[in-house]
């Protein structure tokens, strides 16, 4: 078991799991530079339904290597800063697993068919104009609500590193010294 450090897998995914979601991000702002039912707005929104289901599957992936190796403990008594932090980490594993299936459930409420690459996914939702609503509101708010969980805890992550001068980031990058101490 792991519990100093990171196993490499998981940062792996992690990084990886970042560069989707500025994929994802990216492509769903640029969708907005279209007009409607344009070909390069719908192409927007395919790639962002493509990168958001590689997320779910990076996230899956990830969350299982989590629970084989955990992850690292810190030393010293739990403050609220440590409990802040979890709290965030798990709060983006929830939204970065719920997401990609609320875009699912709303794009089939909504009659369409979601491919992943050239495999069109079974049909799981009859048609239902009100439940296409309700989850394409609450996928644009909580997909709203990522660029600001990001940021904190991005900014968290370099307040460790430069403030706190902590191993937190350097972990997260496998420089991590606390083997060799
Ligand atoms: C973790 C993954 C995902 C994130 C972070 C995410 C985030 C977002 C955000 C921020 C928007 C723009 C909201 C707005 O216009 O204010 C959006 C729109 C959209 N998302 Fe996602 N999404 C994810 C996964 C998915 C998946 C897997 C699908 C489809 C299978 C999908 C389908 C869509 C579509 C079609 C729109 C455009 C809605 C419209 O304006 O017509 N998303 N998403
Ligand atoms: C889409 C962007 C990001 C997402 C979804 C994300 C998500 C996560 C999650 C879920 C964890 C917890 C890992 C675990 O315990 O299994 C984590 C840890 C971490 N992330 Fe991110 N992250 C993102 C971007 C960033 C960025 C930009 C930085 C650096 C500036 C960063 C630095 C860290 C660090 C240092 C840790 C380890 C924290 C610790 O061990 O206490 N992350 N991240």
């Amino acid at each position: 078991m792991y519990n100093k450090r990171y196993h490499p897998l998981s940062i792996f995914f992690h990084w990886l799991v970042f560069l989707l979601v500025a994929g994802a991000l990216a492509v769903i702002e640029l969708k907005g530079q279209f007009v409607k039912g344009s070909e390069p707005r719908e192409l927007c929104k395919t790639i962002h339904g493509l990168l958001g289901q590689l997320i779910f599957v990076a996230m899956v992936l990830r969350l299982g290597i989590r629970m084989i190796y955990g992850a690292p403990t810190q030393p010293g008594t739990i403050s609220l800063f440590r409990v802040l932090d979890k709290a965030m980490h798990w709060l983006l594993y929830f939204l970065l697993l719920t997401l990609p299936i609320m875009g699912l459930v709303f794009l089939q409420a909504g009659g369409k068919d979601v491919h992943f690459f050239s495999w069109t996914l079974p049909q799981m939702i009859n048609p239902d104009p009100s439940l296409k609503k309700t989850f394409k509101e609450l996928h644009e708010w909580l997909g709203n609500t990522i660029y600001f969980l990001v940021g904190v805890h991005a900014l968290a992550a370099l307040w460790h590193h430069y403030i706190l001068k902590n191993d937190t980031l350097r972990r997260m990058l496998n420089k991590s010294d606390l083997e060799t101490k």
